[in-house]
């Protein structure tokens, strides 16, 4: 028999058109969104232990958006803002921000990526502000490292001291300002070349609740007013009960989402509603919460069944020496 010439063209087109449709799915996820973090690992190996900080992290955020995001300490939230900052990359996955991919950024790109695209706010006050520079000196830096001249750095600084409501503190050194003003200061520096990203790690972590939301308040405004996509890293459920999106990080990877919206009720009056949701990546896997596990007991494997509008999960606890190995699942009894 002879193989008409030819045959083998359709089998490595179809690998070319498998390959190819891969990258497509690769380049199309997250296509316009602001932020997109596409399956991000990083590893911190050294002194002969690796830890994986991130294990394939899936996220996206629209222009926009303010975005909560918390966790367990440990969970990589901090290594995913530093990833997000321009000050370190990830081992494997992209992470592209306002269209650029992050981890191909030249040392000169990397710089101009972190002076006028985003800007971070920490948590420790010292780690955002100069110490012997005033709170307008604090915030003209950023500008003038930008090559922005000396005359519109005086307004532009007065202008966000007075928006964050720290115009007061112009003339003062950080020492002279409480924590609260430092924090608002330290936005209002971080907002200096009005970034379209604004990363905010733990923020409020070391203040009192009346000033933290004070300082919430100031991220707000700086998403509001000054048109920036906002994520922050917050223990405080007060804070995320005020925005619409917080993701939550397990383990290196997003875990769940609770998406609010306000509806009104019978007498008009605005009520919030918060839908928790678990993340499914592309891969198709979920993290079921620990309760939900513990609750049923679940482990090691679980018995998944399609119904028409659901899918459901059992545990499978397999029993010694009954000869039933199966839980009840529906799709079980059906089998037998
Ligand atoms: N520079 C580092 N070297 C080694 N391990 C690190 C480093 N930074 C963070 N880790 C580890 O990575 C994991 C995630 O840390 P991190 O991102 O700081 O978590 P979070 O901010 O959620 O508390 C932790 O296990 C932490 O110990
Ligand atoms: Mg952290």
């Amino acid at each position: 028999m002879t193989v008409p010439a030819g045959t083998t063209v359709p089998a490595s087109t179809g690998i070319a058109e498998l390959g190819a449709e891969a990258r497509r799915a690769h380049t199309s996820y997250g296509e316009g969104a602001l932020v997109v973090c596409d399956q991000v690992v990083r590893i911190y190996s050294g002194a002969g232990i690796e830890v994986q900080a991130l294990q394939g992290l899936d996220l996206l955020i629209e222009e926009g958006e303010l975005v909560a995001m918390v966790g367990a300490s440990g969970s990589g939230k901090s290594t995913l803002m530093n990833i997000l900052a321009g000050l370190d990359t990830p081992t494997a996955g992209r992470v592209r921000v306002a269209g650029r991919d992050l981890g191909a950024l030249t040392a000169g790109d990397r710089l101009a990526y972190r002076r006028r695209q985003v800007g971070f706010v920490w948590q420790q006050a010292s780690r955002n502000l100069l110490p012997y520079l005033t709170a307008r000196q604090n915030v003209a830096t950023p500008m003038r490292l930008a090559g922005v001249g000396r005359r519109r750095r005086a307004t532009m600084a007065m202008e966000l001291l007075e928006v964050f409501g720290v115009a007061d503190c112009a003339n003062r050194t950080p020492s002279r300002m409480s924590g609260g003003e430092q924090q608002r200061t330290a936005i209002a520096a971080a907002l200096a070349n009005l970034p379209r990203l604004l990363l905010a790690d733990e923020p409020t972590g070391e203040l009192d609740s009346q000033t933290a939301q004070e300082v919430f308040a100031a991220l707000q405004t700086a998403n509001t007013e000054l048109g920036a996509t906002v994520l922050v890293v917050t223990h405080d459920p007060a804070v995320s009960a005020q925005v619409r999106r917080t993701v939550a990080i397990r383990d290196g990877r997003t875990s769940t989402e609770t998406l609010r919206h306000d509806e009104a009720d019978e007498a008009g009056n605005a009520v919030r509603h918060a839908v928790e949701y678990a993340v499914l990546d592309r891969a198709g896997r979920i993290q079921l919460p620990r309760e939900m596990i513990e609750e049923h007991e679940m482990k090691d494997l679980v018995r998944l069944e399609s119904e028409p509008d659901h899918i459901g999960v059992w545990a499978s606890r397999p029993q010694a020496g009954t000869g039933d190995s199966d839980p009840a699942g529906p799709a079980s009894r059906e089998a037998r």
